[in-house]
């Protein structure tokens, strides 16, 4: 499902693009494509969203630019943890919410590739909202953001602190459910310590989902 998704987006891509390009399992399956693509002489630039995708990219021979050289995108794919029928979404399951976030808001138009399991009523019921803080002080932040009425978990890999391309820490916030997410997207980010959350509103222009009975395409 994650790559019927991730491969159609691919039919998007126009030659002489600047392209965004996302992080994730989903959007590497467009990644590989694309790398296929630019084997065949399609001519284009992408803008990675994080180290993870700047590797992948690289050994798919996919050429690189910079936001600083290029800073308008014309299309920009990515994947997402959830969508909403307002197509906003929650990100940052990979800890690139911020990246991400600069790289969509910098983009004319924004796909999202995601499997069929990431569709959902209202967001953060199954998964927990990410939001990156600086490591000065986080415990503070973490009670901060304790008062929005959610758990916070400090997100760790094998027992360290999970550390973004940004070196700031993730924090984990789990909520009952999401029911204001525009007006907690802005709260959230107005917390001191606080980078970036995972919430993004009204970014997004059409989402490409893979099911098991093939591929919808949502749009607003
Ligand atoms: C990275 O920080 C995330 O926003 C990813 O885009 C998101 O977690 C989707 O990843 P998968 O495609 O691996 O599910």
């Amino acid at each position: 499902m994650k790559r019927l998704a991730g491969e159609k987006a691919t039919e998007h891509i126009e030659n002489g693009m600047i392209l965004g390009l996302g992080t994730g399992s989903t959007v590497e399956y467009t990644l590989k494509k694309l790398g296929e693509l630019v084997k065949n002489g399609l001519k284009i630039k992408g803008i990675p969203t994080s180290m993870h995708t700047m590797r992948i990219a690289k050994d798919n021979n996919i050429p690189l630019t910079t936001l600083e050289d290029n800073p308008k995108i014309d299309l920009t794919i990515d994947g997402a943890d959830e969508v909403d029928s307002d197509l906003n979404l929650i990100k940052g399951g990979g800890g690139a919410l911020t990246r991400e976030k600069i790289i969509a808001f910098n983009s004319r138009k924004v796909i999202i590739v995601i499997d069929e399991t990431k569709v959902v009523k209202a967001l953060g019921i199954d998964f927990p909202l990410p939001v990156e803080v600086l490591k000065y002080g986080y415990q503070s932040t973490k009670k901060t953001l304790e008062g929005f009425d959610c758990e916070v978990k400090l997100r760790t890999i094998v027992n360290e602190p999970f550390i973004t391309d940004n070196t700031n820490y993730i924090l984990d916030c789990d909520f009952d459910r999401i029911t204001e997410p525009v007006q907690l997207e802005r709260e959230i980010n107005s917390t001191l310590g606080v980078v970036e959350n995972g919430l993004f509103i009204d970014l997004v222009d059409e989402v490409i989902v893979g099911s098991k009975q093939g591929i919808k395409t949502l749009d607003k």
